[in-house]
């Protein structure tokens, strides 16, 4: 078995990146540094779509992560890049839109990287997929947050074990 890499990067990807995405780096950091591996892991988020490139996240998304104690606010929106396929070891997509955008543009070689994020919360969640909240209510980014709070429980679950020893030691005050 190969070592895990000293630093995972991991890269959360939808449309806009102003609404979800921006949301699951937001929850994805704050997990991490809840369980102290924030020294292990690290996020960033892009959109398949640049045309809110250089704006904050949707305030909607700002308020109803807010209210779950995650600051997203400090966030700018990118549209994904080549380099990224290289510089990321897990590229996880919203909905499958996004995933095969990505696969359409993603090298051969890293097309291992590309997930839809859903499917770290295998077995608590019958959806496949993180709906677009952008045209609808508050009540569907309340639902994003609570989609994305499970599967990124899961991912962090399945991280390699290097970094979960390192939260053990880390409690343990080693
Ligand atoms: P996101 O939501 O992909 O979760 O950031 C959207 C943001 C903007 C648009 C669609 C979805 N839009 O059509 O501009």
């Amino acid at each position: 078995m190969p070592k895990p890499p000293a630093i995972t990067r991991v890269l959360m990807v939808c449309l806009g990146n102003i609404c979800r995405s921006p949301s699951a780096q937001g929850i994805l950091e704050a997990k991490l540094k809840q369980q102290g591996l924030s020294g292990s892991v690290e996020v960033d988020s892009a959109g398949t779509y640049g045309g809110h490139a250089g704006e904050p996240p949707d305030p909607r998304a700002v308020s109803a992560c807010a209210e779950r104690y995650y600051n997203i606010q400090s966030q700018t929106a990118r549209k994904i890049h080549y380099r990224d396929f290289e510089t990321f070891d897990y590229i996880l997509a919203m909905d499958n839109d996004n995933l095969t955008a990505l696969q359409d543009c993603c090298p051969p070689k890293y097309q291992r990287k590309l997930h839809l994020l859903m499917e770290y919360a295998s077995g608590k969640y019958q959806h496949s997929e993180v709906p677009d909240p952008y045209y609808g209510g508050t009540q569907g980014f309340h639902n994003v947050i609570h989609m994305i709070e499970l599967a990124c429980d899961g991912f962090i679950a399945q991280l390699p074990h290097k970094h979960r020893a390192s939260h053990s030691a880390k409690r343990a005050g080693l």
